[in-house]
């Protein structure tokens, strides 16, 4: 069955061209555990079709043969660029602006006065915000909007910071510019749309403001990194809908990262078929899909 996620990103996955060949056994299952072993994505036996219609277009851009060249090339050529061509070929960013929204919802009403609150017994006004695995950058948009649209104007008295990662450079290229197209923004209703986008007319996009783009900075980050480098714990950390890609193991070692990447009383947001249960050690189960460091 098609997973919704597999749906090509429309910015992205060009259709191969047909006569194309086939990804035999041998190849599918080197690039499976190349995918893997580099990017925890568990790549099935109901991937294969997926996996290869989407590496037809590297190896059209790459003017290859077949698979066998491209197999031999990875074999060869195992560096950054590679590895970064293959994620950004191979990884699913299906995303969209206000992505279950029930989570933006419970983000303004409980966990920002929680934060703000916190902070104000702290003393300090730093805020800080990981969206890892921020695709194109609809999620890290939509929850700027919400806290902007939860401070008002005294949003400017606080620090607060947007971290965006993902591990494909051309999601994130796309997420820095902000442009979308009509049809990506045809639910939002029209206060933020006119809040915090200009309309270009003869390009028919829309642009993030960049009172918003300059609050979230993007960045490459693989999830499957042993180490998390960040210098201060985060208040509020939104990882969903990528976790689905992964084996039980990375899930559990990514969720104690999380952990500790978290201040006490912070929060985890991960996608609705990621929960973890009720009963993590580190973690409060607040709501579906939902938890607070302990
Ligand atoms: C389906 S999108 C989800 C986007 C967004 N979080 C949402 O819920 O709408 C999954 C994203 O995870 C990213 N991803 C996959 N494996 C990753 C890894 N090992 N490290 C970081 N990001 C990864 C993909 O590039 C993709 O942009």
């Amino acid at each position: 069955m098609k997973h919704i996620e597999d749906i090509p990103h429309p910015e992205f996955h060009q259709p191969s061209s047909p006569e194309l060949p086939e990804l035999s056994d041998e190849n599918f299952y080197f690039i499976s555990k190349l995918v893997r072993d580099k990017f925890g994505i568990v790549l099935t036996e109901a991937k294969r079709t997926l996996v290869m219609g989407r590496l037809h277009n590297v190896l059209h851009e790459m003017n290859m043969t077949g698979f066998d060249e491209y197999r031999t090339y990875l074999q060869e050529h195992c560096d950054t660029q590679t590895l970064a061509d293959l994620a950004n070929h191979i990884t699913t960013n299906h995303t969209f602006f206000f992505r279950e929204p029930e989570h933006f919802s419970f983000l303004s009403k409980v966990v920002l006065p929680k934060i703000a609150e916190y902070h104000q017994q702290m003393k300090n006004h730093d805020i800080r915000i990981w969206c890892a695995a921020s695709s194109s950058g609809e999620e890290p948009y939509s929850i700027m909007m919400t806290m902007m649209d939860y401070f008002g104007p005294r949003y400017n008295e606080w620090d607060a910071g947007l971290l965006a990662t993902d591990i494909s450079t051309k999601a994130l290229a796309l997420a820095e510019k902000g442009e979308y197209h009509e049809s990506t923004l045809q639910h939002m209703n029209t206060t933020h749309l006119h809040g915090y986008f200009d309309w270009f007319e003869e390009e028919k996009f829309w642009r993030v403001k960049s009172m918003l783009r300059r609050e979230v900075t993007f960045r490459r980050f693989n999830l499957l990194n042993n180490y998390f480098p960040f210098k201060k714990p985060f208040d509020i950390i939104f990882c969903r809908n990528v976790m689905i890609y992964f084996d039980n193991e990375m899930r559990k070692r990514l969720i104690n990262k999380f952990a500790a990447a978290l201040h006490p009383g912070g929060y985890l947001f991960v996608g609705h078929c990621e929960s973890f249960g009720r009963s993590h050690p580190a973690f409060e189960y607040v709501m579906p899909a939902v938890y607070r460091r302990l």
